[in-house]
């Protein structure tokens, strides 16, 4: 049975994430989806927050998980049974950070594989952080992200 790891800051899901689980799920038999702290970043939500609203948005995916780990990625897949790590490519842009990732990742575990999936166009331009700035700001951030993080969203920014 197929599995495979998609990691990210997740901070918050947007609707680019989802169109990947969704895409992951139809390579793999099995998909963990993990909310890992991006120790570059400072983030929005807590793991919990983010761990939740994940839950919330896979709970319609059958054969997809949600976890969080804390510590180097590929050991979290190995102690998973998890050959495959998956990354989303919105653009060009992305390339040259994902292809640093993957080759450290490649370094640290040759039997870890990092399979990148395309996003669709209609997605590309979406980043957490963008959806955090407009949402920080006041803006409409329907349909980028699912209904659940639009709740979570309103609820931050009410509460600043
Ligand atoms: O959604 P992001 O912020 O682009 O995800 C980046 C993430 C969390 C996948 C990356 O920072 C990561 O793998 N963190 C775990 C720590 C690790 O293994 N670092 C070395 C590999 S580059």
């Amino acid at each position: 049975m197929a599995l495979a790891i998609y990691p990210g800051s997740f901070d918050p899901v947007t609707s680019g994430h989802v169109d990947v689980i969704e895409r992951a799920r139809h390579v793999f038999d099995r998909v963990i989806v993990s909310v890992a702290p991006n120790i570059r970043k400072e983030a929005l939500f807590t793991t919990e927050e983010r761990v939740e609203m994940l839950r919330e948005v896979c709970r319609e995916f059958s054969g997809v998980e949600v976890d969080s780990f804390s510590g180097l990625l590929v050991n979290y897949a190995v102690a998973n049974g998890a050959n495959v790590i998956v990354r989303g490519l919105r653009a060009v842009s992305d390339f040259e950070l994902e292809l640093q990732m993957a080759q450290m990742n490649r370094c640290l575990a040759p039997d870890v594989h990092t399979v990148f999936l395309m996003t669709t166009t209609e997605h590309s331009f979406l980043s957490s952080s963008i959806v955090r700035e407009v949402a920080r700001l006041g803006g409409d951030v329907r349909g980028m992200v699912p209904p659940v993080v639009e709740k979570y969203l309103a609820r931050k920014f009410q509460t600043e």
